[in-house]
């Protein structure tokens, strides 16, 4: 099967092509340099942007897997969780090119897509659903940090999430009372590599809490009160790296332990993370350790697929309907607040 996909849910336009789950071509535009401006993601600058990019960011995917759009099979997109009107402009690109064709439509959950982006190999990029194992799945992104068991692929069920801001979103709040740019996250962990994590003890939210949801609006707050009593030290460069290595371990403790012990509670032999914060080099290696001394096997996205990316999208949608699943009706709507459990 050859399959087209877009995923414009946030500040990324992508596309991407699949066959029989093989990643032939994965495009991404990036808005980062036009919201950095503006220190977060303007909706209405990310809309006009996907309606300028996605026409030639799909002809790039096209002419980089070399295939003509009438050779396709499928197409699909982002459906939701995303910014309303950034989510219109790739599903109904996608719905009029599957019209157009007469070829089925898929529409995505970008968290779903998220969640299996942990069963792409590299080297090529291609789908390893082969090598699945029953897990505990940590989902980290910009807006989103949750934890989901999945037994079997296709089948998830939510254990917790957030109770306030993601784990993106703490690491991009708190840079930005660092004085770092939007988005703080791959800044924070570029500074913390060589800062002290323990020059300074940030809360662990929620850590001991039995329960499987986070908490990081509190942290967040605990920087800003620190840095208003010794507003100095963010000018300081060795106590800003102190800081940045301070505040990304107190995070990533709280993510690790969390996961690890749901995962040893649900008896899952491996754990998986995914989304833009599991590119974060403390975490990726804290999952290591925490996984390899409790004997559990670990999945990490591709650090090309943390990230939002159309190639994650593709790859679900065509197990979808090699698996079986119905096409989306063309006439189906962007859904902004979609939950994973809704699926
Ligand atoms: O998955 P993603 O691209 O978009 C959403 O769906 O939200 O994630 C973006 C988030 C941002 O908050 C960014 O700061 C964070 O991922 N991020 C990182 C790193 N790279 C991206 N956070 C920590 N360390 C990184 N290396
Ligand atoms: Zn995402």
């Amino acid at each position: 099967m050859l399959l087209l996909a877009f995923e414009t849910s946030c500040d990324e336009t992508s596309a991407a092509v699949v066959r029989e789950g093989r990643v032939l071509a994965s495009v991404v535009s990036s808005q980062i340099a036009l919201h950095a401006e503006y220190g977060g993601v303007v909706p209405e600058l990310a809309t006009r942007e996907h309606l300028r990019n996605l026409q030639p960011v799909a002809g790039a995917a096209l002419r980089q897997a070399g295939v003509r759009a009438g050779e396709l099979d499928a197409v699909a997109a982002t459906r939701g969780p995303g910014l309303p009107n950034a989510l219109m402009i790739g599903l109904k690109a996608a719905q009029a090119a599957a019209f157009a064709l007469d070829r089925p439509f898929v529409a995505i959950h970008h968290h779903e897509a998220h969640l299996y982006s942990a069963w792409v190999a590299r080297d090529p990029l291609r789908a390893d659903f082969e090598s699945f194992q029953p897990n505990v799945s940590l989902i980290v992104s910009g807006g989103h940090t949750l934890l989901l068991h999945v037994p079997e692929p296709l089948r998830h069920r939510l254990l917790g999430s957030t109770l306030d801001d993601a784990a993106g979103e703490c690491f991009d709040k708190t840079g930005k009372l660092l004085g770092l740019p939007y988005p703080a996250g791959p800044h924070i962990d570029r500074l913390a590599r060589e800062g002290n994590p323990r020059a300074f003890d940030f809360p662990r939210p929620m850590i001991a809490d039995s329960n499987d949801d986070f908490s990081f609006s509190g942290l967040k707050t605990s920087v800003r009160y620190f840095l208003q009593k010794q507003p100095e030290l963010a000018e300081d460069p060795a106590a800003l790296r102190d800081l940045c290595a301070s505040v990304q371990a107190a995070i990533v403790d709280v993510l690790v332990s969390k996961t690890v012990r749901a995962a040893r509670r649900l008896r899952a032999p491996c754990v998986t993370a995914s989304g833009g914060v599991s590119c974060n080099s403390r975490l990726r290696e804290a999952l290591a350790t925490a996984c390899r001394q409790a004997g559990l096997h670990l999945r990490l996205a591709d650090p090309t697929l943390c990230t939002d990316n159309a190639a994650m999208v593709a790859i679900l949608a065509e197990r979808k309907l090699l698996g079986g699943a119905p096409p989306t009706p063309l006439d189906a709507e962007p859904d902004p607040g979609w939950a994973l459990d809704q699926l």
